[in-house]
């Protein structure tokens, strides 16, 4: 039972969805991906409550209370084989006839779970580094909502997935936004930055764990706008999220990021952080 799906648990392959379903159809619809560490949700609540706030600000009801989303998720995650996890969760505005891009006047919330093992990075990425490009952004002005119309951000990963690397790194207006499916950070002189949460970035789970474990550890952060020159001309970069955690970009463009390898600031966070999640 690795799934759920309108009140239904089951095995994916067991499911399935009417094909005028408006996210099929329009991509109307938000979704959360959270992690889970031997068998707890990590970060449940700021997860839903997020998955809260996209579902409002596309004007779908939210279909369950947060105790509700939570009993669903405790119960898929006893069901698996596998102690930690990724969960995907995604609403839709539901099914409707005749296609129209207005909301139909009744439709229920398609509510999709699915649980997979938790990939995250090799050892080897956290140990050396990834390596990443930058790219124009040029998705809506609403990129804080966690919506599943995802063109955008998927031309800008497979630009690079073409380049050989690990991420797109998105450059709005001369300034760093973040990634294709991640936050970025950047150090410089000792000081971590931090691209201020607005209409045109996701503002992650794990970015504002960062921030917190940085606050919590006495390392001097900045939320603040960061320019692209400032970017290119880093100490170190470092990319955040659900199922990445936080790795070291150490390479730009074919450009070495400081000395090409994961700065001193990177390793005390990884450790801050792995230590949090335990
Ligand atoms: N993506 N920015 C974007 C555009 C993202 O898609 C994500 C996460 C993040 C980081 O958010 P968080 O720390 O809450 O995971 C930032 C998820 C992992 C995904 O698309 O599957």
């Amino acid at each position: 039972l690795t799934a759920y799906l309108n009140g239904r648990f089951a095995p994916l392959g067991d499911l399935s969805v009417p094909v005028l379903d408006r996210g099929f159809l329009f991509g109307d619809g938000v979704y959360e991906m959270i992690p889970v560490y031997s068998r707890k949700p990590f970060r449940l609540d700021p997860h839903l409550e997020r998955l809260a706030a996209s579902l409002a600000a596309i004007r779908i009801a939210n279909p369950h209370t947060q105790a509700e989303w939570r009993r669903i998720i405790e119960t898929l995650v006893r069901h698996q084989p596998f102690d930690d996890q990724s969960i995907y969760l995604q609403v839709t505005r539901g099914v409707a006839y005749p296609r129209n891009h207005a909301f139909p006047a009744e439709a229920t919330p398609t509510v999709f779970l699915l649980a997979d093992p938790l990939r995250t990075p090799l050892p080897a990425q956290v140990v050396s580094g990834i390596a990443a490009v930058t790219q124009a952004d040029v998705r809506w002005l609403r990129c804080d909502i966690k919506a599943i119309s995802l063109l955008a951000n998927v031309l800008a990963r497979q630009g690079a997935v073409d380049a050989g690397v690990a991420e797109t790194v998105l450059l709005r207006d001369g300034l760093l936004i973040e990634g294709s499916a991640s936050n970025i950070f950047v150090v410089r002189d000792g000081m971590l930055l931090a691209p201020p949460p607005s209409h045109l970035m996701l503002t992650g789970i794990t970015y504002d764990l960062v921030l917190e474990l940085a606050a919590r550890h006495g390392m001097p952060h900045q939320v603040r706008e960061i320019t692209e020159a400032e970017l290119r001309s880093a100490d170190e970069i470092w990319l955040t999220s659900s199922s990445k955690e936080v790795l070291a970009i150490v390479t730009l463009d074919g450009t070495p990021v400081g000395n090409g390898a994961p700065g001193p600031i990177y390793k005390a966070m990884y450790q801050h952080y792995q230590a949090f999640k335990t």
